[in-house]
């Protein structure tokens, strides 16, 4: 494996890319032992599940859909707003045909996913589980446990592998802490 360079606006990498693949393979793995694939729907939550969702569907053998949908999160700076709105839908006629499978960066108000979960439940969706890469559990203002978790986190702002701070930092190989001053002086 390559060497991992350090961006130098992070603290501490706090997931590396050996610990992604680890926690994608077994993701995986899970989520094959509980769905045949027929009706298999994966459902990435842009854009900050686009790189754990093309490893994770790669790894899994069921042959499912993939669908996408947007909604907002965090502006530039490191607070929810506290209400969630989907800016791209999925339109699709048949959802009574689909077990969703929610693939999401991380959780931590547990808002973004009530709120999705609730939302594809109501437009008839056959069944609706959660997959997320990472979870602050201590951050809940809603009570929400995700069906399949990558790895639990302490309260910390991190970015990489798909998570951004003001639009950056994504395209990291890997999970780093971000540098309180990053963010204290945007
Ligand atoms: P929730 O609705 O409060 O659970 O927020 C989930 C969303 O907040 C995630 O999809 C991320 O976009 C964003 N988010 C939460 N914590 C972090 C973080 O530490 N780094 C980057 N984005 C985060
Ligand atoms: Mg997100």
């Amino acid at each position: 494996m390559r060497k991992t360079v350090m961006n130098r606006d992070i603290l501490k990498v706090l997931v590396d890319e050996k610990q992604i693949d680890e926690i994608t393979t077994r993701l995986a793995a899970e989520i094959d032992r509980d769905f045949d694939g027929e009706h298999l729907v994966l459902l990435g939550i842009l854009k900050g599940s686009l790189p754990f969702m093309a490893d994770l569907m790669k790894k899994i053998k069921s042959n499912p859909e993939i669908e996408v949908m947007k909604v907002s999160s965090y502006g530039a700076n490191t607070k929810s707003s506290g209400s969630v709105k989907i800016i791209l839908d999925w339109q699709r006629p048949n959802i009574g045909d689909c077990d969703i499978v929610i693939i999401e960066d991380i959780i931590d108000s547990g808002r973004t996913l009530s709120y999705l979960c609730e939302y594809l439940k109501q437009k008839g969706a056959r069944s609706v589980h959660t997959c997320t890469l990472l979870d602050k559990p201590s951050r809940r203002e809603v009570e929400f446990v995700p069906d399949y978790c990558g790895k639990t986190i302490p309260d910390e702002f991190v970015v990489g592998y798909g998570l951004d701070f003001a639009e950056r930092y994504r395209a990291l190989p890997y999970i780093g802490i971000l540098k309180p001053e990053v963010y204290k002086k945007a």
